[in-house]
């Protein structure tokens, strides 16, 4: 191979995987059913939506929001268990969590203070076996 052809392909090379990582970055593919799972993307899960999809009850009141988050779910120890509730607001920023323990919470329930926030929350609920959960709600 001459010397500028081998320059040119390894230069070639070199912008493509430059280029390739950050095309992917801005157009990810969908993680839902994969990553993550939601009602409408329960992937390999699909026979564990109703005991996995955290159930979000909101509350207003003159103090602020108040969410009750409810995972549907056995607490069986460390053999089988909902490990957390996380909730995110719109930008998938943290907001808080409730972790359980898996010796002595009898249900995966969570009560969440969120104050004036207002707007979209993500809601994860994470099992040990079945993976990570997403639900959404406006408050
Ligand atoms: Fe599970």
């Amino acid at each position: 191979m001459e010397r500028r052809t081998f320059i040119r392909l390894v230069g070639l090379g070199g912008a493509a995987g430059i280029i390739a990582p950050q095309s992917v970055l801005a157009n990810p593919p969908s993680m839902a059913g994969g990553v993550y799972y939601t009602k409408d993307a329960p992937g390999r899960w699909s026979k564990k939506v109703g005991g996995h999809l955290p159930h979000i009850e909101v509350e207003k009141g003159p103090a602020g929001t108040r969410i009750r988050v409810v995972t549907s779910h056995e607490m069986r120890g460390c053999e089988h268990y909902i490990i957390k509730h996380v909730v995110l607001d719109g930008n998938y920023r943290f907001l808080m969590e409730n972790r359980f323990d898996p010796m002595k919470t009898k249900a995966p329930v969570s009560d969440f203070d969120l104050g004036r926030y207002a707007g979209r929350i993500h809601v994860l609920s994470l099992c040990n076996i079945h993976d990570l959960w997403l639900n959404v709600a406006e408050v």
